[in-house]
């Protein structure tokens, strides 16, 4: 294992002890599964066993939670007709042509992950919570209810490893407005994310890779800091 230095905000160097590069998987299914994974943007349009895709969502959302709110959940997209009316909402078929990767329309699958900001507050406000003063969404420096949806998407992708399936995470973007329109979404969901499930396209068929996927992994020293011991700011600060 290597050593390494990483530059602490006010400047000054210090070593990090430990790998600089890559280290073993952890070893068990969660590690393999979390090596494994990677954005698949080529589909069989093979339908899903509901079963299946029931099971995937109910063990998804089994994440933490500020207060155990339970904000997360999903807009499940799960029939050709449903599946073509978010495609023909976000990617008209005018301008399909110059969409690079065809074959994620083919995913039977679209499960859009959304959050209700508003049970936060009002969870806080709960006679346990109340003293915590956080039951105004004013009152949460970090909106958890956006990083609480985020733990239970990153659940989805890690069973989708574990069932053989492909996943592909993209973000609604501006299209959260019209969605919510067209699948008739209450105004107090948010919409996080779609994830496109199905199984994958043959191994052999080329696929896009997606735009950002050349970028290297950042070293783990970018990544991991070790604070000094005492306060790093010079006197003047
Ligand atoms: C919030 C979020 C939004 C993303 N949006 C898109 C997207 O719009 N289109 C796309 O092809 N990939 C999208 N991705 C996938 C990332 O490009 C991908 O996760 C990243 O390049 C790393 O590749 P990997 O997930 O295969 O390891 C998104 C990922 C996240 C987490």
């Amino acid at each position: 294992m290597t050593g390494g230095a990483a530059e602490s905000p006010s400047g000054s160097t210090r070593p990090v002890e430990g790998p600089t590069r890559s280290t073993r998987p952890v070893e068990g299914p969660v590690g393999l599964a979390i090596r494994r994974r990677r954005m698949t943007r080529a589909f069989a349009p093979e339908p899903l066993d509901p079963e299946l895709v029931t099971r995937l969502l109910d063990n998804a959302r089994r994440a933490p939670s500020a207060g155990n709110c339970q904000a997360a959940g999903f807009v499940l997209l799960d029939t050709p007709e449903l599946v073509g009316r978010y495609w023909d909402t976000t990617l008209p078929v005018e301008r399909r042509e110059g969409f690079r990767w065809h074959q994620l329309l083919d995913a039977p699958v679209l499960a859009i992950v959304t959050t209700e900001p508003g049970r936060y507050p009002a969870r806080y406000g709960e006679p346990d919570k109340v003293a915590t003063g956080r039951d105004t969404a004013d009152r949460w420096p970090v909106p958890y209810w956006w990083v609480d949806a985020g733990a239970v998407a990153q659940n989805l992708l890690l069973l989708a490893v574990e069932e053989g399936l492909g996943a592909c995470l993209f973000g609604p973007f501006d299209h959260e407005p019209a969605l919510k329109e067209e699948f008739g979404v209450e105004s107090s969901r948010r919409l996080v994310a779609t994830i496109a499930l199905g199984h994958r396209l043959d191994e052999g068929s080329p696929e896009e890779p997606g735009r950002s996927a050349g970028r290297p992994r950042r070293p783990l020293t970018e990544v991991v800091i070790r604070p000094t011991s005492g306060p790093t700011r010079s006197p003047a600060d």
